[in-house]
């Protein structure tokens, strides 16, 4: 595979950062010409005060490394080596695709308000992908960001899905950093790069990026109503499924942070899904057992589902085609399963307590 610009070969990092498998993460691109039409009007006292905290940029000076990034990494066991670039790719890349959306919403919407809080968040982005890529570099394996940007498949979204999916994301986002930041705090022997020292002040972004969304959902409220909330429900699940799954098969690099994948994922997913109530009616009912058998139900599947196909041969694709419509109903029954309803709360606005 080459970068068809240089004709320079791209590393298998760039490669792995540029599949689109489905629990990778996406780009997307969406119709600008409707987000034109968004109005925060209802909510302008909060917007504005939202936006002035961006132009503030509380972070300017956070993204700058000092010499703990000097150390060594030479000397790593091969097997964390490869866990952590593992992880850094994916949240790269996640980074990045968050990074090259917001850019283009601005660059293609007329609305000033969403035109401006759209450029600061793509702004956050890219510096927090530039910090990750930086630590990738360390190990000579930086992604290239230019290529993906050409060579990778965007998804379209209807504006809506973009903005339960991204809301989640950032919320999501923020409590995976916090949690982590938190966990090396109580054992830091365990904090085995410098990196996950910049955690704190990095996830205030993500959470800042959640309210922009939660503030233009609610001034909006079109979105949160009616057959919506089905999509609320899909949206909550999916993001939840999938970082279950992604995570657990994960498990021995959780375990080199000192962290157990259960515990860590209950967390994030109940903190994400009770934060998710200042904007969405309806939410998940974490404190279901079935819920979280349901889950496990999901990763088993997909564990199975890597075992048939590598087996190979009629049977073993038949099995992972059984498997995967067994993950399929898995999903479909917890969409069923009786959720949370709340009215929403008087405050849009939430602080970052966790
Ligand atoms: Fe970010
Ligand atoms: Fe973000």
């Amino acid at each position: 595979m080459y970068d068809t610009a240089t004709r320079a070969p791209v590393n298998e990092q760039t490669k792995a950062a540029q599949q689109d498998a489905a629990l990778n993460p996406r780009f997307y691109t969406t119709d600008f010409a409707e987000m034109d039409r968004l109005d925060v009007s209802r909510l302008r006292a909060q917007w504005d005060e939202l936006v002035a905290e961006f132009r503030r940029d509380p972070n300017k000076d956070h993204f700058k490394r000092n010499a703990d990034f000097d150390a060594d990494f030479a000397g790593w066991d091969p097997k964390l080596r490869e866990q952590f670039i593992d992880f850094l790719v994916s949240s790269v890349t996640a980074e990045f695709s968050g990074c090259i959306l917001y850019a283009e919403i601005k660059k293609r919407v007329k609305n000033p308000d969403v035109r401006e809080l759209f450029g600061l968040m793509s702004r956050d982005e890219g510096r927090h992908a530039g910090f990750m890529n930086h630590t990738l570099n360390d190990f000579n394996v930086a992604v290239d960001l230019s290529f993906l940007t050409k060579a990778k498949k965007y998804t379209y979204f209807q504006p809506k899905f973009i903005y339960y999916a991204t809301y989640l994301s950032e919320k999501i986002g923020y409590a995976r950093y916090i949690t982590i930041y938190r966990n090396f705090e109580k054992q830091p022997d365990k904090r085995f790069h410098p990196i996950f020292k910049w955690f704190e002040n990095w996830c205030n972004d993500e959470f800042r990026h959640g309210e922009a969304f939660a503030v233009l959902m609610r001034a909006n409220p079109q979105f949160l109503e009616g057959k919506n909330r089905l999509w609320i429900r899909f949206f909550l699940l999916a993001v939840f499924a999938t970082m279950y799954v992604r995570d657990h098969l994960r498990r021995p690099f959780f375990a080199q942070m000192g962290i157990d994948v259960d515990d860590f994922d209950r967390r994030v997913i109940k903190l994400t899904n009770e934060i998710s109530r200042q904007v969405f009616p309806v939410t998940m009912d974490t404190d279901n057992p079935r819920f979280w058998e349901l889950l496990q139900e999901m990763y088993e599947n997909t564990i199975a589902i890597h075992a048939a196909e590598k087996a190979g041969g009629l049977g073993g694709t038949l099995k992972a085609k059984a498997l995967m419509l067994a993950n399929g109903f898995a999903f479909v029954k917890l969409f069923f399963m009786r959720p949370v309803e709340m009215a929403l709360p008087a405050d849009v606005r939430l602080q970052p307590v966790w």
